[in-house]
């Protein structure tokens, strides 16, 4: 009987101790398990006769029963204390201020290019588009550059590996992929990502450029000077800009100009800024394009995009717009 009273002490001080689950399984095996003292207990049980181990097996019992209440009391404990413990670390302050969706905005070009795109509309312009992995003959040989034309070299080009392809070097090629498709008169924007081998404050590897087009009976340059003027003044908002044709040599215009629009004009004096190409469709592009040059006559035109958005925000590095620098595209949300 001592002995089981010894177990009895040993086993609350123990149990009242144990803080984790593993221990507890360790302890209730000290007195519970195969090779437990309350289970060399009940296995001395046999070598009695039947009243001691009555009397024995009673006590024994007693005593089992005890250390069992005293387990599941440990079991308990831990349980809730682990409970809590959890509760402590992954709780949710819900004092914290919140963490915001921060507000995007459209990208500078993207959203002078919208304006633009409204303006043309309301000039009754749609706007069409092409790929830009382009086929050789649509950006250089249906525009009147034939192979080996030393006009080709005005564009640094990235051919592609079959040499049949480029990275389209301007969006003149929708011109005739828009001739093959549609029936005249239309007039139309193309504008796009264009690319060439240059890299500096004013020139990227990729750009963008809008392309004009409008095609009817008698277009002349005329039309195409209106046009862009209205165009012009309406983008920047200034009413009395000026704009000027220099001549220039296009292969798919005749006559080909260069487009400068007036910047600043102080006392008179003009500073002119040079926003893009353009001219009256030269007869053999109306051709490629399955256009009668006889019946039909238009203007073409093909302006820088970044350009435009460089100026009309203030922007004076190019590289700025394609190095996604949040808190550069953040001014203009
Ligand atoms: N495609 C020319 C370039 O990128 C620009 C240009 C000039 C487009 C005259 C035109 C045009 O449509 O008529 O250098």
């Amino acid at each position: 009987m001592c002995t089981l009273k010894a177990i009895l002490h040993d086993a609350t001080m123990l149990l009242k101790a144990v803080k984790s689950m593993p221990e507890l399984e360790q302890t209730k095996a000290k007195y519970l398990g195969k090779s437990g003292s309350l289970t060399a207990q009940l296995k001395s049980l046999g070598t009695m006769g039947a009243e001691e181990k009555k009397v024995a097996g009673a006590a024994i019992n007693q005593i089992k029963a005890q250390v069992e209440t005293l387990i599941s009391e440990a079991k308990s404990r831990i349980a809730s204390a682990e409970l809590e413990a959890t509760l402590d670390t992954e709780s949710i302050d819900v004092t914290q201020p919140g963490r915001s969706a921060g507000v995007g905005g459209l990208h500078p070009v993207t959203r002078a290019l919208e304006q633009i795109e409204a303006l043309f509309a309301t000039m009754g312009f749609a706007v069409a588009d092409g790929p830009e992995i382009e086929t050789d003959y649509y950006c250089f040989t249906a525009l009147n550059t034939p192979p080996n034309h030393p006009a080709r070299s005005m564009q640094d080009t990235f051919y592609i590996a079959d040499s049949e392809h480029v990275l389209r070097p301007h969006t003149s090629p929708v011109q005739i992929r828009y001739m093959e498709e549609h029936k005249p008169p239309f007039r139309i924007i193309c504008p796009g990502r264009v690319y060439r081998c240059d890299h500096d404050a004013t020139h990227s590897p990729m750009f963008h450029q809008i392309e004009g087009l409008w095609i009817d009976e008698a277009i002349s340059l005329a039309d195409l000077k209106g046009t862009l003027t209205q165009f012009l003044r309406a983008f920047f908002e200034r009413d009395d800009m000026q704009i000027r044709f220099r001549p220039s040599f296009f292969p798919f215009v005749e006559p080909g100009v260069e487009v400068d629009m007036e910047w600043e004009n102080k006392g008179g004096k003009i500073k002119w800024l040079e926003i893009g190409g353009a001219g009256v469709v030269h007869p053999q592009v109306l051709r490629n394009g399955n256009i009668d040059p006889e019946k039909y006559s238009g203007f073409a035109f093909g302006i820088g995009l970044d350009r435009l958005a460089m100026l009309k925000y203030g922007v004076t590095d190019l590289r700025l717009f394609f190095e996604n620098d949040i808190k550069f595209l953040s001014q203009f949300r």
